[in-house]
């Protein structure tokens, strides 16, 4: 049995639809030999409205530390951990660094997926390998364009080629 832990943080909620493709596309691939844990990171400063918005464009391209509640799952234990990010000032969002550098160093495997409105994910999945101190095995970016969010439906093609790859790494046999 492969186990699969998809982990994110969402301010809005785009990066947790496409977790949430992602988690159901692995467990439809994988069938009986991968099981699929969800996990979303908390981010304790608020982040709502503008104030929120300007504070965290600034923690993001400041590069500081998130305060985040303590995660309940525990990468090490886990085959492969698929993490994703909102792009923020071009780079990752604090509770995704810091969850990364505090709790993915032993993590086997890393898979990475972003979404943004436009650009900055090669500096979003460069921040995330730097904390992880990990190369993924598979990354995927999204952009979903401000106002135009098509149903999450459309992105399954792409969130499926990203699942098999990482499959293909992690799972003897696959495809099968
Ligand atoms: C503070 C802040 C900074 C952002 N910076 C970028 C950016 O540099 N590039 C980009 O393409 N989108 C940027 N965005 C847009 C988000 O990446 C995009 O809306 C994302 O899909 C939101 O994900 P979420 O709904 O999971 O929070 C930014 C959003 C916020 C709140």
């Amino acid at each position: 049995m492969v186990k699969i832990l998809v982990v994110f943080y969402s301010r809005t909620g785009v990066t947790r639809s496409i977790a949430g493709l992602a988690a159901s596309v692995l467990k439809e691939l994988g069938g009986e030999s991968v099981s699929v844990e969800t996990e979303e990171i908390i981010d304790l400063k608020e982040r709502s409205g503008i104030l929120g918005y300007l504070g965290a464009g600034r923690d993001a391209a400041l590069k500081a530390e998130a305060r985040i509640k303590p995660p309940r799952a525990k990468p090490e234990d886990f085959d492969l951990v698929v993490i994703g990010t909102p792009v923020w000032a071009f780079t990752a969002a604090p509770a995704i660094r810091t969850f990364c550098d505090r709790h993915c160093r032993n993590a086997r495997n890393v898979g990475f997926f972003c979404t943004m409105g436009g650009s900055g994910d090669r500096g979003a999945f460069e921040a995330m390998e730097a904390a992880c101190g990990k190369k993924p095995i598979a990354s995927l970016p999204i952009v979903v364009k401000p106002g135009r969010v098509e149903s999450m439906e459309a992105y399954r093609p792409k969130v499926r080629r990203f699942a098999e790859q990482m499959l293909k790494a992690c799972l003897p046999g696959f495809p099968g």
